[in-house]
């Protein structure tokens, strides 16, 4: 069986892998305070908190800040990850270097000289913070709740992390210079930028069984039909441009994430499990059949065509896990 095939959609999802944890009790509350920023300085215990509008301008400007004081153009990061942060890096104006990661997902220590490094805590697992190489930039992305080791941190509350909103993001430190550079360097959102955002939210999250539900018929029909090579998939994506404007969060992202944040404890549980398995695709379609949405991500960077021009460390685990792996909710 080809395992480099796109997971099946499951005829009826009972089970999603990412879900808000919206409750109207909360976010009416959210509505009559102002206090997102600092929530997440409780959560972190850091001094200085800016919320942006995702992960990756947070990352974009805290690696522009460090850009002014640059030693070495690259940054280290893993190529098991998804391509924001490589293309926040470029955005930036520097060059991600891949690093591997563990049987565990770890990010491992690499032997080039660099300006920083982005450790990631991949399938909101840790990853422990060691001597990695240049300055040490903690992902939260996928994992927000202990508090900050490293330089900076980053959090983003977009599709498939644990606090889901419209997208959102912030840059949690405590360094004061580097908190007023970022919040310095935002702009401000587009009314459309919003819409588009919600609905597009809307569509992947809140309705999405009905949209794999249209898709499905749609599929049948032969009107559209579903790509199976990976490869062609990732190409076809991969020809965009990297063009980031850096922009604060807005109203509705902001008192979304901060009413999930007032409900922390089912938050703070992991709620995704990644499983390695050795033909993940036969997994997927018995999972499928019983409406188990799965799905498997970080297709490696230093694999698709638009960062192949970046150099590496030794990735052998990366190329080995990469295609035993899928996620799903674990409740
Ligand atoms: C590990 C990691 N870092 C950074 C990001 C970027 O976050 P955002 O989508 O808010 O830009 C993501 C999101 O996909 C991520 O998974």
């Amino acid at each position: 069986m080809n395992d480099e095939r796109i997971p099946p959609i499951p005829f009826w999802i009972k089970k999603q892998v990412h879900k808000p944890c919206w409750s109207l009790r909360y976010i009416i509350k959210s509505l009559f305070r102002d206090d997102l920023e600092v929530l997440i300085k409780k959560i972190n215990k850091c001094k200085y908190v800016v919320l942006t509008d995702s992960g990756s301008t947070a990352l974009t400007l805290g690696l522009k800040y460090l850009k002014n004081k640059r030693s070495s153009d690259k940054v280290m990061m893993p190529s098991y990850c998804c391509k924001s942060v490589a293309n926040a890096i470029i955005s930036a104006g520097l060059r991600p270097h891949f690093n591997d990661v563990n049987l565990k997902f770890q990010p491992q220590l690499g032997r080039t000289k660099v300006l920083a490094t982005v450790v990631p805590h991949f399938h909101e697992m840790k990853s422990p913070i060691k001597q990695f190489r240049g300055v040490v930039i903690e992902d939260k992305a996928q994992r927000m709740q202990d508090p900050l080791r490293g330089k900076f941190g980053i959090l983003s509350f977009n599709i498939g992390k644990q606090v889901q909103s419209t997208g959102g993001g912030a840059l949690v430190t405590d360094d004061k210079r580097l908190a007023d550079f970022v919040s310095e360097h935002l702009g401000v959102q587009g009314f459309w930028q919003t819409t588009t955002q919600l609905i597009n939210y809307l569509l992947m999250v809140n309705l999405r069984p009905l949209t794999f539900f249209v898709y499905n018929i749609l599929n049948k029909t032969g009107i559209v039909h579903r790509e199976e090579d990976i490869t062609k998939r990732y190409e076809a994506v991969n020809k965009k441009e990297v063009t980031f404007q850096p922009k604060k969060i807005n109203f509705i992202q902001k008192k979304l994430t901060q009413s999930q944040l007032y409900n922390s404890n089912p938050i703070f549980t992991q709620k995704t499990r990644p499983i390695l398995v050795k033909c993940r695709y036969l997994l997927m379609q018995e999972l499928a059949k019983k409406g188990i949405e799965s799905e498997w991500v970080n297709y490696p960077l230093h694999l698709q065509k638009k960062y192949q021009k970046y150099t590496s460390e030794d990735l052998t685990n990366t190329e080995k896990i990469w295609k035993q792996t899928i996620i799903t909710r674990k409740e």
